[in-house]
């Protein structure tokens, strides 16, 4: 009945417009998406050794992909085998070179021998990504309701894990007399948020922790920056919840992981040898402050 009203006394242009825009409203969008690679055999990080804590993640995908594209032999890290194998697939069906680090950076001797088997494969460390990591997501409290155990798992992988991973790249390039390393905080580690603080902490701590690195390890030609995302989208997701996402930051845009391994890759990049001890926020401007009237 208001169908055939509708159709009556409405435009049919005016109709198909209506059309599109409720459809569109529930039309789901895939920010993980395979990505197009090119493998470039001379590219930045042609014949590197580059690892990535967190490959088989959103974020560390794309980094992943960005360093093979580039060049590189990749070492993919995650603790979910079927995960690192989808990333290493594709990176291989796309002619680039991937292998496989089986890691739990929550465990110390998961990560000694993890080093220690990269070293002994592949006898250096170029590049070190430590994209491992997150908040306690559907667990996230206010810290008066927080478990204490999760607090502890949100510190252990963020910060100690970041830190144990760095450790054991750090011996290695300091023989090499090179390397990068790039450590992935938040915006939220400068900028706090309130039901997130143990995850806050650990972030602003990883930022804290690149800096007095980079002042460690400058005089053994090793640069070790941070790269802090804003909101970045992990899996599918609808058009209303990124148009409200976009009203959150000044490009009125959304966050794709190749933002930040765009960013992480020029930071790992002979381009950036002269920068040590930075933070990068990648965030659309979200942290820059006041939005709106
Ligand atoms: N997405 C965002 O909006 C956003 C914003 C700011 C900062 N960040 C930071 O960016 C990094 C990547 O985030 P993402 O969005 O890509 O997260 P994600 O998709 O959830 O990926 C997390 C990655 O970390 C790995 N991981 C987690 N716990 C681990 C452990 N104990 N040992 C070894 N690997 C572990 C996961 O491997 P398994 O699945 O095998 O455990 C996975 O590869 C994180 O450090 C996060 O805090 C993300």
């Amino acid at each position: 009945m208001l169908k055939k009203l509708l159709k009556k006394i409405l435009p049919s242009g005016f109709r198909q417009k209506m059309k599109e825009s409720v459809l569109k409203r529930f039309e789901v969008i895939n920010v993980t998406r395979p990505y197009n690679i090119n493998i470039n055999k001379k590219g930045r990080f042609n014949g590197q050794v580059v690892v990535v804590t967190g490959g088989s993640g959103a974020i560390g995908r794309a980094i992943c992909f960005r360093f093979a594209s580039e060049g590189a032999k990749v070492y993919v890290c995650g603790r979910t085998e079927s995960k690192l194998s989808a990333v290493i697939n594709e990176i291989r069906e796309a002619g680039g070179s991937a292998f496989p680090g089986i890691i739990d950076i929550s465990n110390k001797d998961s990560i000694q021998h993890f080093f220690d088997t990269v070293i002994a494969e592949s006898g250096k460390i170029d590049v070190l990504v430590t994209s491992a990591g997150g908040s306690a997501r559907e667990k996230n409290n206010n810290i008066a309701d927080q478990d204490p155990d999760i607090i502890k798992d949100v510190i252990d992988v963020n910060l100690i894990g970041t830190i144990l991973c760095t450790k054991y790249a750090a011996k290695q390039m300091m023989t090499q007399n090179s390397g990068k390393i790039v450590t992935i905080s938040s915006s939220i580690g400068t900028q706090g948020k309130a039901g997130y603080s143990e995850y806050a902490a650990s972030k602003g701590a990883v930022i804290v922790f690149t800096k007095s690195l980079a002042m460690e390890l400058g005089k053994y030609g090793i640069n070790v920056n941070c790269v802090s995302p804003g909101i970045v989208q992990r899996d599918a997701i609808n058009f209303s919840k990124l148009e409200r996402i976009k009203q959150t930051n000044y490009m009125n845009d959304y966050g794709k992981p190749e933002d930040i391994a765009n960013m992480v890759a020029f930071a790992a990049s002979d381009e950036a040898s002269f920068i040590t001890g930075q933070n990068f926020i990648v965030d659309g401007g979200r942290s820059l402050g006041l939005k709106g009237d």
